[in-house]
């Protein structure tokens, strides 16, 4: 079986039902349940008898030991985290002990499983740390892309600590021979994200009536991918890729966020006429700190394992924003009390 982190999360409960769905083994999830989490999201397989929840908090050791004593998984694929740089620069001390100092007992966890396996399985073995294009910085306009060789140049307490995250996965392999592989993605979009990054909260504001807070002049490029491009992506690393190697992953969808922001008003325009989306954008003090562009270049995992994203922009935010008119309830259950909070926090004192 596998084990996975933070499968309650965006990306993790993709990757646990397309996983599922496309006939693999058993998995456990770990995953703390904080304010990100949505177990809810992954009702369809709570009878599946191959798939295991486990509550705990990957910064805990006595816990991560029981769980790799209990299930003795083949590869571990880590998600946990925190995972939005607004909430980052309001509290990077959560970030620092989720992301370094729970990465590291993880690895911890990990490598005393993995030295108790015999030769053949130990040399199965793999952990792949899901990590992101953030930890290289910004580009200008004209810049190449980011690829394996790029520097690491973190700007935000978000991507540093997930810099720090990367080193100590690279340590693991380089000190200790574990067979660690990184993934760094672009930023991803698609059913189930939580509506403080971009694309959701633009969906769920344009159909609740509210405002559409576009940060700075909303020229900031991001690379876009569907989440399940991303899943089939980490899901050929786990089976392919080489231990130690650094695999960046992208949509070849590079857009400033105004443009983003208008997509989804056209697509609410299509799919939910009546209303003219576009009058609810507003413009608002820019994030500080707030790199301009990020970009892909993923030649290596196509070259080396056959992927590619197979989902463009257009289909993908088409998809996306049909989920989040066809999801009402799910919508409704995880803006709680909580998520009121963040939103009067992170908005309420934006010019
Ligand atoms: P998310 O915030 O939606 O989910 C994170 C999950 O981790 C939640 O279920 C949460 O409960 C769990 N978690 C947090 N702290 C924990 C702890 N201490 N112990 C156990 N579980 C804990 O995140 P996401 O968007 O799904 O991102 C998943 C991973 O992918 C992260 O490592 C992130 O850095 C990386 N990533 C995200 C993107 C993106 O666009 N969202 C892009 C590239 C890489
Ligand atoms: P986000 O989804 O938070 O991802 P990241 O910061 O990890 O790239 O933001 C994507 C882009 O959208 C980023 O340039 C910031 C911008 N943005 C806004 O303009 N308004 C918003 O309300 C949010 C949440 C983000």
């Amino acid at each position: 079986m596998i084990l996975v982190t933070g499968g309650c999360g965006f990306i993790g409960s993709n990757f646990i039902l397309d996983w599922l769905t496309n006939g693999g083994e058993s998995v456990v999830n770990v995953d703390l349940l904080t304010y990100a989490a949505n177990p809810e999201t992954l009702a369809s397989v709570s009878t599946d008898a191959r798939y295991a929840f486990e509550r705990a908090d990957i910064c805990d050791a006595a816990a991560m030991a029981a769980l790799f004593a209990k299930y003795q998984p083949r590869a571990v694929v880590h998600f946990a985290a925190e995972s939005h740089v607004d909430r980052s620069i309001h509290g990077p001390l959560d970030f620092v002990r989720t992301n370094v100092l729970g990465t590291a007992t993880l690895l911890e966890a990990a490598r005393a499983h993995w030295k108790s396996l015999d030769a053949d399985a130990a040399a199965k073995f793999r952990f792949v740390h899901v990590s992101t294009d953030e930890v290289f910085g910004t580009l200008g306009a004209t810049d190449p892309k980011f690829n394996e060789a790029s520097q690491y140049q973190p700007n935000s307490p978000y991507s540093a600590s997930k810099a720090g995250s990367d080193h100590l996965a690279r340590a693991y392999f380089h000190t200790y021979g574990m067979p660690v592989m990184v993934t760094n993605c672009s930023n991803n979009y698609g059913p189930r994200q939580f509506p403080e990054k971009l694309i959701p909260l633009m969906i769920v504001n344009a159909i609740a009536g509210k405002p559409l807070p576009i940060y700075g002049d909303g020229m900031q490029i991001r690379d876009w991918l569907y989440v399940s491009d991303h899943c089939s992506a980490i899901a050929r690393v786990l089976e392919a890729g080489r231990p130690g190697e650094l695999y960046l992953v992208g949509g070849d969808a590079e857009m400033p966020n105004r443009d983003v922001v208008h997509t989804i008003c056209s697509l609410l325009a299509k799919h939910r006429p009546g209303t003219d989306y576009t009058k609810q954008i507003t413009h608002v003090t820019d994030r500080p700190g707030h790199d301009r562009r990020y970009a892909i270049d993923f030649s290596k995992i196509e070259r080396e394992l056959g992927w590619k994203p197979s989902e463009s922009f257009a289909s993908g935010i088409e998809k996306t924003v049909l989920w989040y008119l066809q999801n009402a309830t799910w919508i409704a259950h995880v803006q709680s009390g909580e998520y009121k909070q963040w939103v009067e926090k992170n908005y309420g004192a934006r010019a």
